[in-house]
């Protein structure tokens, strides 16, 4: 049998990987211009950080996460995200103590078994931001407004919206809840049977459902927006003024609820209406009692995460040319003799900055003209038995399709030229 990669796993091949690059240099750029700093951690963690930390009724924890046990016993599981792993590592490397404000941000793969399609992976990668400390609505506004510029950044605001509610907190909520209960309770016989549990155990996930019935019933259901507490009022208007100020576009859309438990207050999305059903290319909130949760001292905390296939998928859409990767110089030679030339010629022009792709073998000069084309080079270099003779390279402009020949001593000190 021929092997082959696991259903939901992909390989990210060199021809899409400027993309990535693109897309994961603009984040680092922009988020260490908002004074966050970059975090590694592991892929793999005690299983309870994920349970004790996304919910025990959430789909994640229920049927996503990739769960085994190790050889001394104990469950171990792949993180299907990063922000429970980092509080972890928050708590564990007592960073609370080190400074009132932490600034974290990673890029990793995540793990969930989910269906795959366009999209929706099982092993995928995210990028995440996590604002430890602050309570006050100005950080999740800060937050929101960076991930936005980054969207800016990398040209794709055209094709998104931003969508913000608030999920209230721990004084409101559960009479919110409760509103909920009373409201679903009479329907319940026309809810799905996932829904139908979920009225005991949670039921603001039925507002997430779905289902056809299930989504007709909730479209009536009490918002959580007209339940908010006054403090949680007063936080999510700062939020919206702060964004307001600076000119970011924003919806409300009372229905998030989002699929991890563990969010009060601020929570966010941004979709595209360009990728079907995924629309989804990043989201987050405030989770101001994960900390605590995890056995940390009482902290605040917002962050988000964006998925990094869903705004390559994006990318190819919108910004369809741009992204091969060119060569600055090919060298092609005719002869053993060029071919020994040809060698340190690239090692000094390699050493200055330039880019250079080279044959190995003994190909005609055709066939290498053919693969110095397809790279894309900028400059072909052509040294033959006439050009050895008397010293010099054949530099031909594959743009002006121009030929020159310029001194073999000289070529280094004109390393720029050949350089975009
Ligand atoms: P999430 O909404 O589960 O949030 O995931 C964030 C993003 O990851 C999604 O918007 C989507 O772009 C991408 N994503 C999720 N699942 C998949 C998948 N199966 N295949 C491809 N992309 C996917 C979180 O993970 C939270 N940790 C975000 C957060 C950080 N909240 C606070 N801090």
């Amino acid at each position: 049998m021929k092997i082959k990669s696991i259903r939901g796993f992909h390989d990210i091949l060199p021809e899409s990987i400027k993309r990535w690059h693109f897309v994961e240099d603009a984040a680092k750029r922009i988020f260490e211009l908002y004074g966050f700093s970059e975090i590694r951690i592991p892929v793999l963690e005690f299983t309870d950080v994920f349970s004790r930390s996304l919910g025990t009724t959430t789909d994640i924890v229920e049927k996503e996460m990739y769960t085994f046990t190790d050889r001394d016993g104990s469950s171990l599981t792949l993180r299907p995200e990063g922000t429970a792993g980092i509080v972890r590592a928050y708590i564990e490397n007592s960073m609370h103590a080190k400074s009132s404000i932490t600034k974290l941000y990673y890029t990793g793969m995540m793990f969930r078994h989910e269906r795959p399609q366009k999209g929706r992976f099982r092993g995928f990668y995210q990028i995440g931001a996590e604002l430890i400390g602050p309570q006050e609505p100005s950080s999740d506004a800060e937050l929101v407004v960076m991930l936005w510029r980054f969207f800016e950044e990398i040209e794709l605001t055209p094709f998104l919206v931003l969508e913000i509610s608030s999920l209230g907190d721990q004084n409101c909520r559960p009479q919110y809840k409760e509103k909920l209960v009373q409201y679903f309770a009479p329907q319940k016989e026309e809810l799905c049977e996932d829904c139908q549990r979920r009225l005991q155990v949670n039921p603001l996930r039925i507002l997430d459902c779905k289902q056809k019935r299930c989504k007709e019933i909730a479209a009536n259901a009490p918002s959580m927006l007209d339940n908010l507490c006054e403090e949680c009022e007063t936080h999510f208007n700062y939020v919206k003024e702060n964004l307001l100020s600076v000119g970011i576009p924003f919806t409300i859309n009372p229905k998030i609820v989002r699929g991890l438990d563990y969010y009060t207050r601020t929570v966010f999305e941004i979709t595209t209406d360009k990728l079907g059903s995924q629309n989804a290319v990043a989201a987050g909130g405030r989770y101001d009692g994960l900390v605590e949760e995890l056995g940390g001292p009482a902290t605040a905390a917002v962050g988000f995460a964006m998925g990094m296939e869903r705004i390559v998928l994006l990318q190819e859409i919108a910004l369809p040319e741009g992204f091969q990767k060119k060569v600055d110089v090919f060298i092609a030679y005719l002869g053993e003799e060029a071919k020994k030339a040809a060698f340190p010629l690239a090692f000094n022009l390699r050493k200055k900055g330039v880019s250079v792709e080279t044959d190995y073998g003994s190909k005609s000069l055709k066939s290498q003209m053919k693969r110095a084309d397809k790279l894309g080079a900028n400059f072909t270099f052509i040294i033959g038995e006439e050009e050895l003779k008397q010293g010099v390279v054949k530099v031909r402009d594959m743009k002006e399709s121009k030929e020159e020949d310029i001194k073999f001593e000289d070529i280094i000190n004109l390393s720029e030229t050949f350089q975009p």
